[in-house]
């Protein structure tokens, strides 16, 4: 198990990517605190972990990320009932699509609140209680990012806003707690099935190939969260790139995928960019390969 006896919260999951990766974390033995807005939502995600029958601990509390006191309460509860925190996932996060000149402009501040605002307020309520006194076990405050950065795709003027000012935010803050045992990181999702991206359709089956499963990102905050990332900071994970290496790794002739100490050279004669975005996270890489050959 690759998070026993972690503490771990999980913005945002009661549905989609959230409760698939505060079930991945439980699965790898991390007690979990679950956040959102929906108390049924978040019951069924408790259930799905405490099926598992990990023995791990799971507290939920609805709060909304946009309010600071509500998710301060809801952090502090979960410091009193799991103890101090190894990692913070702010994941929350919403999106409406119109053509910009109609744009409702009550949606454009709401959108930048969950995903700009949202952000700082989980981060500044979580500080206190992280894990901070060991740098070879680091705390960590994990972003869902989006492709949305830096693609910029039409009509969603406020989601593309609010996930370019993430990566600000990150930079920023990996900069400014350099010196604390604080790694600060993001996975940046492409179209994932769920409610944000397919409404009420999201999980009926009929999602276009492109589009991923909640479940497809597990393994990237997994592994964010555990000792093989003690030194990943400041990293963005673009889930494309890293589907790329999936597939690339599973043609590689053998000989050239054993980790990624030999696989990078092949990697960079036969797909340059993708070995141009991937070459920091060498880490997860590894990471990948053992998982592919277990
Ligand atoms: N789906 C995609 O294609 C895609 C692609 C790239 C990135 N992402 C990112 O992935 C993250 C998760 O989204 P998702 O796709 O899993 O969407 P989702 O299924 O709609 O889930 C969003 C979660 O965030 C919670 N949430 C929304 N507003 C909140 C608030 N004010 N306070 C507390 N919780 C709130 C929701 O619960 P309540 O509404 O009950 O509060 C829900 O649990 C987001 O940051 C999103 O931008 C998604």
């Amino acid at each position: 198990m690759l998070l026993k006896g972690k503490n771990i919260v999980v913005t945002g999951s009661g549905r989609g990517i959230g409760k698939s990766v505060a079930i991945a974390c439980a699965k790898e033995g991390a007690n979990i605190g679950l956040i959102s807005r929906t108390l049924e939502e978040l019951e069924d995600t408790k259930q799905k972990i405490l099926d598992l029958n990990t023995g791990v601990k799971v507290v939920l509390k609805t709060a909304d990320v946009t309010k600071f006191e509500d998710i301060e309460n809801a952090i502090k509860s979960f410091a009193s009932e799991l103890g101090s925190l190894n990692g913070v996932i702010a994941n929350a996060g919403y999106s409406r699509m119109w053509a910009t000149h109609e744009f409702d402009n009550e949606k454009f501040s709401q959108i930048l609140d969950v995903n700009i605002l949202g952000v700082f307020h989980t981060f500044k309520a979580s500080y206190p209680y992280m894990k901070k006194d060991d740098k070879n076990d680091k705390a960590r405050f994990v972003i869902t990012g989006s492709e949305a950065y830096p693609n910029a795709p039409s009509r969603l003027i406020a989601y593309v806003a609010s996930k370019y000012a993430v990566v600000g935010m990150q930079k920023a803050l990996a900069a400014e707690y350099k010196r604390e045992n604080i790694n600060f990181n993001m996975v940046l999702p492409t179209q994932v099935d769920t409610r944000l991206l397919r409404g009420k359709n999201a999980g009926d089956g009929n999602k276009a190939a492109h589009v991923l499963n909640p479940w497809d990102l597990n393994e990237f905050y997994v592994f964010l969260l555990s000792d093989y990332a003690n030194r990943v900071d400041n990293a963005l994970i673009f889930t494309q790139d890293l589907n790329e290496v999936k597939k690339l790794l599973a043609e590689a002739p053998a000989g050239k995928k054993e980790n990624w100490e030999v696989f990078k050279d092949y990697l960079e004669e036969i797909a340059p960019q993708i070995f141009e975005n991937v070459k920091n996270l060498g880490k997860l890489v590894d990471f990948i390969i053992e998982r592919m050959n277990k």
